[in-house]
């Protein structure tokens, strides 16, 4: 029996996770489950939220029986994963901003962190900052613009990137940006943005995220909790959702070609 590995998110964002995941292991057996019922999370309020991604989860827990979840979603993250863990049996995975890296790299001393914004004014970023980066200056943004234009990429050939650009060198335009030389992509979804969002700055930033981190995480923790099964390569992945099943052609294509897989759309009932 393969390995089984569920990865969440609130949309499509946790897609640049699971990618890092399918490369470091093409044989564990992914399932993808997307809140697309109640996207965007970015500002709704904390309590309700985290009664939400604790119902859905549990419910893709149930159904797909992981051996490993993955929260590829750094708002549920900074939120909900105390909750998580304390509720499902299962060894949790969460995603939160590299500050930790940001700090150990940047030269300048300063530090940008682009989120959305329940993340980047959650109380685990400031502990983040706390533990990890009190010798830099962080500066934080968030951007429900670039949360939208991702989702808006997937399904989109060609995809305009004119509102990326035009977010970006607002965001760098601002003075306490000018010293910034790494950038903390807090949001699943940036690195769907990558080509975009490193063209519109300037070119010495360093952008950095969590997916690659995260994927050799899952993979000692399975060989560590789960005996690593190396089996042949798996293509089929399933991918739940709380909303509409998606008909774009398109998103179906982008999705099969940035997991290298082939895929199963189901809807997820909570
Ligand atoms: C969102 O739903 O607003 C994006 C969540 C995230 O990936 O942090």
């Amino acid at each position: 029996m393969s390995n089984s590995v569920l990865v969440f998110d609130s949309g499509s964002g946790g897609l640049t996770v699971a990618a890092e995941i399918r490369k470091k292991m093409p044989n564990v057996q992914l399932s993808y489950v997307s809140d697309g019922g109640f996207f965007p999370y970015g500002k709704k309020p904390h309590d309700l939220l985290k009664q939400r991604i604790l119902d859905v989860v549990s419910a893709a827990s149930e159904l797909t029986r992981p051996d490993i979840i993955v929260i590829a979603c750094n708002t549920a993250s900074t939120i909900a994963l105390d909750l998580l863990r304390a509720k499902l049996n299962v060894p949790i995975v969460g995603v939160v901003p590299a500050i930790k890296p940001a700090a150990a790299l940047t030269k300048s001393g300063v530090v940008m962190v682009l989120g959305t914004h329940t993340t980047v004014n959650s109380a685990y970023v400031k502990q983040l900052i706390a533990d990890f980066a009190t010798g830099c200056r962080v500066l934080v943004e968030d951007s429900e613009a670039l949360v939208l234009a991702s989702e808006q990429k997937l399904t989109s050939d060609p995809f305009d990137g004119q509102n990326v650009t035009q977010e970006m060198q607002r965001i760098f335009a601002q003075h306490t940006a000018s010293e910034t030389d790494v950038l903390v992509l807090a949001c699943t979804h940036f690195p769907l943005l990558n080509d975009e969002i490193k063209s519109a700055i300037p070119s010495h930033v360093n952008v950095i995220d969590s997916g690659l981190a995260i994927a050799n995480r899952v993979n000692t923790l399975l060989k560590m909790e789960c005996n690593l099964n190396e089996q042949a390569k798996t293509s089929e992945v399933t991918f739940y959702t709380t909303g509409e099943l998606d008909s774009s052609e398109v998103k179906q294509r982008n999705i099969e070609l940035l997991l290298d897989c082939s895929l199963t759309q189901r809807h997820l009932s909570i």
